[in-house]
């Protein structure tokens, strides 16, 4: 038996989208990543979306387009997946790494508030590993410390959040902008991709613009004229545009994106409904404001468990069933070393030594499930 981690959810339906666009030459920012892109505004409930090359240059150009950059400080959960905090070192401003929630592993909102100084711009909540970070509380903040709101949305694509007026989805967006990833292990895979959700016409455009090399005509908008068109450069920017192929792919996928959340929620109930009685294992936590999508599934042993985190894992992997570590925390990583010397965050350290990721996809069998619920429970339980 091989039980992986997760596998990307693609068909017959995304190699015929892939290759009308090659057979288009529309291989690049054409008519597809625009539909992808209201596409998938429409599905988060988003007045623009703007697609990008990954999560990371979403999360890079978010910064710029609020005027974050050089002495600016950014408030940031240390457990995080690395990139969060890189892109604000993209940016040119400083990671401010804070505490977790130890029961949602999402920011503290205390910890967030308790870490403003005069040179805070923004606080960049995780919708960690999909579930929705405490939105009505960091919001509160944002507001009453004029700061801006930026969403590391990359696994929370289908992730509903409830403050006070029924559920939506990540990304409508509440706070600035709310980025998201495309990586194959996110609910949905353009292989690599990414995109931002806004709700103003000028940070959509200049998004746009900072995507394209600070072109102030789209290749399309050029293409399309029966007048010859002189582009200016207004400012210094990237190639963070997304290609064609990878949009059509994204638009096969939003296709399946609602079975794919209602399939991951019921793989999770089950994993819930079977893992609850083992006594070393904490499961998913979820807050009443927030429904996940599931992106994985984070499991906590205690530390009197009988085997360590490590040796779970490794017995696992001999059965054939792929895990991965909880989420990492950025300031203990080499990289972070000469950037956050000798910061200590207990909670987030012992919530990512103490966590892992058990497998969950939507093509996930009953009996590859029973597989790792029987893996758990015969390592786990003390007879
Ligand atoms: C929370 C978080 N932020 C950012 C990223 C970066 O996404 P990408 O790989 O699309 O750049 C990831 C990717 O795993 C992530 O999990």
């Amino acid at each position: 038996m091989n039980i992986p981690i997760t596998r990307p959810y693609l068909d017959e339906r995304e190699q015929e989208l892939v290759a009308e666009v090659i057979a288009s030459g529309w291989v690049t920012q054409g008519p597809r990543v625009e539909e992808f892109e209201q596409t998938f505004a429409a599905y988060v409930g988003a007045a623009h979306a703007v697609a990008v090359t990954s999560c990371t240059t979403a999360l890079h150009l978010a910064l710029l387009a609020l005027g974050i950059g050089s002495g600016d400080e950014v408030i940031v959960p240390s457990m995080t997946f690395i990139a969060t905090a890189n892109a604000i070192l993209h940016a040119r401003a400083t990671p401010v790494l804070v505490e977790v929630d130890p029961r949602t592993y999402n920011i503290d909102p205390q910890s967030a508030e308790d870490a403003i100084t005069p040179r805070t711009k923004a606080i960049m909540p995780v919708h960690q590993i999909g579930m929705p970070a405490d939105m009505a509380a960091l919001l509160d903040i944002g507001a009453r410390r004029g700061l801006k709101v930026i969403e590391d949305a990359a696994c929370a694509v289908g992730s509903e959040i409830d403050l006070g007026d029924g559920w939506e989805r990540v990304g409508r967006p509440r706070g600035d902008l709310a980025c998201f990833s495309f990586h194959p292990r996110k609910l949905i895979t353009t292989g690599e991709g990414g995109m931002l959700t806004c709700s103003d016409e000028r940070t959509a455009s200049r998004l746009r613009r900072l995507r394209h090399h600070g072109m102030s005509v789209s290749d399309r908008a050029r293409h399309s004229s029966d007048r010859v068109v002189a582009e200016e450069y207004v400012e210094v920017a990237f190639n963070y545009r997304m290609t064609g192929m990878q949009a059509a792919m994204g638009l096969g996928q939003m296709e399946k994106l609602a079975g794919l959340v209602e399939a991951r929620r019921r793989l999770a109930a089950r994993y819930t409904e079977h893992l609850a009685d083992i006594e070393a294992l904490t499961l998913p936590f979820r807050p009443r404001y927030a429904r996940s999508n599931y992106q994985s599934y984070c499991v906590r042993l205690a530390p009197d468990a009988p085997c360590s985190r490590d040796e779970l894992m490794q017995k696992l992997l001999d059965r054939g069933i792929s895990t991965r570590r909880g989420i990492m925390t950025i300031h203990r990583e080499p990289a972070y070393a000469d950037i956050r010397p000798r910061l200590e965050l207990p909670i987030s350290e012992r919530a990512s030594d103490e966590t892992l990721l058990i497998p969950l996809y939507p093509q996930m069998t009953t009996s590859e499930q029973d597989a790792v619920i029987r893996a758990l429970t015969g390592r786990l339980s003390v007879v």
